[in-house]
């Protein structure tokens, strides 16, 4: 890591400095840096808040704080590290000011100017809103006025500003901010925190994918079937009501933290891996999420608020927000088309889980059972344990063949000491100082996750999908958390429509062997019988799409002439990640160009060829894929 040490003169200013971010995250950072001796040898640090207090007691607050995070010392070691406190102490002052006065900005850049005559340069200066975001616009546009934003001139000091999430409440406030900040600050000055992107662990995807060669072909929708994102808390939001019933879960984690991991996932390999090329890629996955529609919605999404949440502090008697929420989601890139993304997140639930697993496809031919579903699944976990657990396939010891699941794992905290962690917080700081952007979210990708996060909340604010109440730390029994429990995915469920003497055969055998069948006929053709023999028959094909779980696999047995009219009808009521296999006998070309049109709506088509006839089709039809 380079060492800001030998770097320039530089004033950090902390607006909200009296804050609660300040005391648990910043300035332990600081403090931790300053130890490290990461800081630049010439640093000042600016306290600005509300409170009226001196330099001498910000600097016995800033004292306190150190030694909180330093825990009970034994008169030794406080003896050692008293003095290089006192020493950091020493840096900090106060200036005190409301976030809406601008004299006291005027007051704050004069300060500033003194600290530049004092040490005859221009110093570079780096502001922190450790602000609610309310106060966003009023500080910027005060910044501004008071001449604080201005460089001394092109070659001398430069000027950074750090923002805290929430950047807006939607793309609208997101895009207004974005352009008050763009008139004060180039996107190369400007650093918007997610502070996941600063955990080590979270730092680690980049390695874990782009340094192991043995993944890399296996990394797409050909190898893999599904991604989960779950980010479940088990603390409410304590002593957050009001915070958190005005933005709610999706907002508070599903926005940034959940989708900047997946994009981590997601990505292609960069050009390079420089800053820039890093975010352009990230950028990429988060524009490429197929946008909802407020049908999508109804379906892809569940949304729950735990009992109890409405009683909370700051909380409105008959809140809305949503404390849980699961969104299964497309992305609509090359490599990852047709793959469910499955975000679950929120608080008050069972157990604290953080993690993206990956699933990857059946083996065809397998080693296992026939009818078997046998997959591998990546566990990438940040909660509550950190590192990457893959689960594979094994044989028992013994004379027979029996292959049972078994994990390699790689648990990141016992592998190294636990001291060479870096804090997120610590991290960001350093990289803010050093001019390093990598860890810090481009406006690309923040329009990008809001582009793709507003019209679900819009959605759910007209009450398109209900809002169900779930018991504080229990797993909500509404949401299919496929992802937290291993093995459960359905499988072996499929849609049939055309229920002539070919068809009704080739559902009797499936019937047989253990699937779930949904069938639907235009006529009457055979219903009762495959209804007796244990299918759900519908009478309508929106019906057909409706009882099946995304993604579906449907599978057509009707005249080739009436291909197109079933697609018309079916298409719909299908979403990204469906499958539709025409098993009758269509010319190829009309296969090519209803493939090419499916493929539009992110929909896979596959014209499957199946001969011999009604007896076949009883006993095991002969089936050419493709053909
Ligand atoms: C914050 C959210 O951004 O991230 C919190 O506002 C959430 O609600 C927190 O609990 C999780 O971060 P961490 O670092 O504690 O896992």
């Amino acid at each position: 890591m380079a060492e800001a040490e030998e770097s320039f003169p530089t004033i950090l200013v902390i607006f909200g400095a009296t804050g609660d971010l300040a005391r648990r995250k910043l300035i332990p950072a600081l403090w931790q840096l300053y130890r490290n001796k990461q800081l630049p040898l010439l640093l000042q640090i600016v306290g600005y808040s509300r409170q009226n207090l001196s330099d001498e007691a910000w600097r016995v607050t800033v004292g306190e704080i150190v030694r909180e995070k330093e825990g009970p010392p034994s008169p030794a070691s406080w003896r050692a590290s008293a003095g290089e406190a006192a020493a950091f102490a020493k840096l900090f002052v106060y200036q005190q000011g409301l976030f809406g006065d601008v004299s006291a900005y005027k007051k704050l850049a004069h300060r500033l100017g003194r600290q530049d005559n004092a040490w005859k340069t221009c110093a570079n200066k780096l502001f922190y809103l450790a602000v609610p975001p309310q106060h966003y616009q009023t500080l910027f546009e005060n910044l501004a006025e008071s001449g604080l934003t201005e460089p001394c001139g092109p070659d001398e000091g430069w000027t950074r500003v750090i923002v805290e999430k929430p950047f807006g409440r939607d793309l609208t406030t997101a895009e207004a901010l974005d352009s008050l900040l763009g008139k004060l600050f180039r996107e190369e000055q400007i650093y918007r925190i997610d502070h996941y992107l600063g955990k080590d662990t979270v730092r680690n995807i980049l390695a874990f994918r782009f340094s192991n060669a043995f993944l890399q072909p296996a990394w797409n929708n050909r190898s893999i079937e599904a991604i989960h994102v779950n980010f479940l808390e088990q603390a409410g939001v304590d002593g957050r009501g009001a915070f958190y019933d005005g933005i709610g879960a999706l907002r508070d984690v599903g926005q940034n933290h959940m989708l900047q991991l997946l994009a981590l996932f997601l990505m292609d390999t960069p050009q390079s891996f420089a800053a820039d090329a890093i975010r352009q890629e990230r950028a990429r996955v988060l524009q490429g999420l197929t946008i909802l529609d407020e049908q999508d919605v109804a379906r892809q999404t569940v949304r729950g608020q735990y009992d109890g949440f409405r009683t909370t502090d700051g909380v409105a008697p008959d809140s809305a927000t949503e404390t849980f929420f699961n969104i299964q989601a497309y992305a609509n890139l090359p490599a990852w088309h047709g793959v469910p993304i499955t975000l679950a997140g929120g608080k008050g639930l069972a157990e604290p889980v953080a993690e993206i697993v990956v699933r990857f496809r059946h083996q065809t031919p397998c080693l296992c059972p026939p009818g078997v579903h046998y997959t591998n699944e990546l566990r990438y976990r940040l909660q509550p344990d950190e590192g990457a657990f893959m689960s594979f396939w094994v044989k028992k010891p013994g004379a027979g063949m029996v292959i049972e699941q078994k994990d390699f794992a790689f648990d990141y905290r016992q592998a190294y000491d636990s001291n060479t962690f870096v804090d997120a917080y610590e991290k960001l700081l350093l990289d803010a100082i050093l001019g390093d952007q990598t860890l810090f979210v481009s406006t690309d990708e923040i329009m990008a996750s809001w582009r793709f996060i507003d019209p679900i909340i819009r959605a759910w604010q007209q009450g398109v999908v209900p809002l169900q109440v779930y018991k504080f730390g229990e797993r909500p029994h509404f949401a299919s958390l496929r992802g937290a429990s291993r093995g459960s995915w359905p499988t072996k469920t499929v849609g049939f429509v055309g229920l002539g003497k070919m068809g009704s055969n080739m559902v009797a055998r499936l019937l047989e062997h253990g699937w779930q069948v949904v069938a639907y006929d235009k006529t009457q053709n055979s219903k009762l019988k495959i209804q007796n023999l244990g299918a759900t028959v519908v009478d309508t094909l929106a019906a057909v799409a409706q009882k099946l779980t995304a993604p579906r696999v449907i599978w057509l047995m009707v005249p080739h002439q009436a291909v197109d009219e079933v697609l018309n009808d079916l298409l719909p009521h299908l979403v990204p990640g469906d499958t539709v296999i025409d098993g009758g006998n269509s010319f190829y070309k009309d296969s090519v160009r209803r493939a090419d049109e499916l493929r539009r709506s992110g929909i896979t088509f596959l014209d499957v060829g199946v001969s011999g006839g009604p007896s076949g089709a009883r006993a095991g039809a002969c089936l050419m894929v493709g053909g």
